[in-house]
């Protein structure tokens, strides 16, 4: 399966200045293998290549695999106080202002980023300081701000999508899917209406026992949507085992209590034929959709099985997160893991980013995970930012 590197060469073809960009966080990912021994007394805020911005953790959609809102979401049941603690704009732009030196992609998430209410000038601010910004959305107010999304040149858009309708609105919600296609329609109007190349569009896809048999036919149909990139996301799972090793672990090395693992002991991968996955995800990366696509992780096709039925046996390991990314939350909370906001490393309303990076807590942090087996936590074995920027390990 193809690498991450592998969609510079059509982006290069679509969209030079983007490619470039993409490529620049890329090298500086790679170069954060070479200081992960580094922890106490080195500037890692000069390294900063990615940062996740979750403005908001409400959102209007309640999907089954969902670490925040599924079947075991860690904000099912504090939804409503903790959407209120969301940071005025002023707080957010002076972030920005912090690491927009060190030109860091910005990738912003949630919840549902749309429910954000200073969206709009937030990312233009971004955009107008010359980051790089990536939006991941539901998709289902996409059509609505088509217009502004395209003229504010937000870089890229990922959307999710999972299946076709039946399928898709089991998973995400009646009348999803059809949201979903009426944005894609929308962008593709207004790019075209003001002759623009942004935003680029992607589409992510969870791989789960509940779309895995029809992936071939989604990708087919995706010839229609006029993407740019087709992003297959093998899924983050766990089991019991692993959540309890991880809990003990975390209390012992970092005195932290845990919750957000746990909200992916779905069960979502029980049961995925890994040969019969294998042969639809090769046949998909061989056909010429006339867009890129990706698996997260790229997996050897052979390894399939063991990514759904194995969860004990690492695929990635030595993470590189905390050497050259962060996640901010909607309150502030500053956390190395986007996916596991557990140990806290700073408060943006408290201390500057450079502060955090390279304060106390985030060097002990790094200090744990580099004197852990295989410089990765037990609990960190399908994590999606490790998937996508782990070491490979051989084999997989
Ligand atoms: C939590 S959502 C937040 C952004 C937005 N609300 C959305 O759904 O795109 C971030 C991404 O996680 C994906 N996701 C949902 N369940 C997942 C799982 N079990 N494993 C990995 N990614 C998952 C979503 O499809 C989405 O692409
Ligand atoms: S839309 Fe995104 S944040 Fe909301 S429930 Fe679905 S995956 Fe989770």
């Amino acid at each position: 399966m193809k690498n991450n590197l592998s969609m510079i060469p059509l982006l290069l073809t679509k969209n030079w200045n983007l490619a470039v960009k993409i490529a620049s966080s890329l090298f500086r990912i790679g170069k954060a293998r070479y200081l992960l021994k580094r922890n106490f007394g080195f500037d890692h805020f000069k390294n900063l290549a990615l940062v996740y911005f979750k403005p908001t953790g409400a959102c209007n959609l309640r999907c089954k695999t969902c670490g925040q809102y599924g079947d075991k979401g860690v904000m099912n049941d504090c939804a409503a106080e903790e959407n209120k603690k969301i940071l005025p704009l002023e707080t957010w732009k002076k972030f920005v202002d912090e690491i927009a030196p060190q030109k860091p992609t910005i990738y912003v998430w949630g919840g549902e980023p749309f429910l954000y209410p200073d969206l709009f000038p937030l990312c233009k601010y971004m955009v107008d300081k010359g980051l790089l910004i990536s939006v991941n959305t539901n998709g289902t107010f996409m059509e609505k701000h088509a217009e502004q999304i395209v003229r504010d040149k937000w870089g890229t858009i990922f959307v999710s999508l999972d299946a076709f309708r039946e399928v898709n609105d089991d998973l995400r919600g009646k009348g999803v899917y059809d949201k979903v296609i009426a944005g894609f329609k929308a962008i593709d109007r207004e790019k075209k209406k003001q002759k623009a190349k942004y935003p680029m569009l992607g589409m992510v896809t969870v791989v789960s026992n509940k779309n895995y048999m029809d992936l071939a036919n989604l990708s087919e149909a995706s010839r229609e949507y006029n993407i740019d990139l087709h992003v297959y996301n093998l899924g983050t799972y766990t089991n019991d085992n692993i959540v309890a090793t991880q809990k003990q672990f975390m209390k012992e090395k970092l005195d932290t209590d845990i919750d957000c693992l746990e909200s992916y002991n779905t069960g979502y991968n029980l049961g995925i034929d890994g040969k019969k996955l294998h042969v639809i995800l090769k046949d998909i990366q061989e056909k010429n959709f006339g867009h890129t696509i990706l698996t997260v992780p790229t997996l050897n096709p052979e390894k399939t099985h063991t990514y759904y039925a194995e969860l004990e046996t690492p695929v990635r390991n030595h993470c590189v997160v905390p050497w050259c990314q962060l996640n901010v939350d909607y309150n502030g909370n500053v956390h190395f893991c986007a996916d596991y906001p557990d140990y806290i490393i700073g408060n943006i309303t408290q201390q500057s980013a450079k502060e955090i990076y390279n304060g106390e807590r985030a060097n002990k942090f790094r200090k744990a995970l580099n004197e852990s087996e295989g410089g990765m936590f037990p609990g960190c074995l399908r994590c999606y930012q490790n998937m996508l920027f782990g070491r490979k390990i051989k084999g997989f």
